[in-house]
């Protein structure tokens, strides 16, 4: 199988997770579009979704499900997203996408997060895939000091403003050992809005996509 052909088994393998009627969380990027793709198709159809990007509205919208805003509502049954990495304890990077910082926020909302992710993704420890950190403009060479003090080194994403208006940064050659610990330090730091490790709000759930099909991991 395709990565893609991964990626859309898990993707329609997510829909076991969505309660029928309800208002769902929904993330960003190939694998969510997918998933979206998934819901617009379920036979009872869901209320409406909670989306974590301008690109997750548009494909929503376009196939007929109802886009709310996250102050719409108080809580989310579930948040599906994909990921760049995804370790052992359900810790993840994301934000390959530049949408980590609204991924954060839809995700705080709901009672679980299920990760979908092709078997690529999946690592012992976070690190290999570039950190990707939502920083404020006039911040960047301050905190880009402050990722080459910790071995880091970053880079600002060419051409990318996120749908926040604000640049990232992807910081290379990070091994986060205990991505609890590194996200709480990152997040203390001035000009930073998001950092794109997900601790705090780690998988429950991950739906792998492998060659045997769909592998369900539980933390
Ligand atoms: C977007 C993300 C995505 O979930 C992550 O980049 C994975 O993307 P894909 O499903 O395209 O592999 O965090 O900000």
């Amino acid at each position: 199988m395709t990565q893609d052909e991964l990626k859309a088994l898990v993707g329609r393998a997510a829909i076991e997770y969505v309660p029928a009627g309800t208002v769902v969380g929904v993330g960003t990027g190939s694998t969510v579009n997918h998933f979206i793709d998934a819901l617009a198709a379920m036979p009872v159809p869901v209320a409406g979704a909670v989306s974590s990007s301008r690109a997750s509205s548009e494909r929503l919208a376009a196939r007929g499900i109802r886009v709310l805003e996250a102050g719409e509502v108080e809580r989310l049954p579930v948040y599906i997203d994909g990921a760049d990495e995804i370790d052992e304890r359900g810790f993840m990077i994301k934000g390959g996408g530049a949408a980590l910082t609204r991924e954060k926020i839809v995700a705080d909302l709901a009672e679980r997060f299920v990760c979908i992710a092709d078997a690529s993704k999946r690592v012992p420890v976070l690190g290999r895939y570039p950190l990707p950190v939502e920083v404020i403009a006039m911040a960047l060479p301050q905190v880009a000091r402050r990722f080459a003090a910790l071995g880091g080194v970053a880079t600002q994403r060419a051409g990318v403003v996120t749908d926040n208006g604000h640049p990232i940064l992807d910081v290379r050659g990070l091994a986060i050992a205990d991505p609890p610990a590194m996200e709480a330090e990152i997040n203390q730091w001035p000009g930073v809005v998001t950092v794109g490790i997900f601790a705090r709000h780690r998988a429950q759930v991950c739906l792998l996509g492998t060659e045997a099909g769909v592998q369900t991991l539980r933390y």
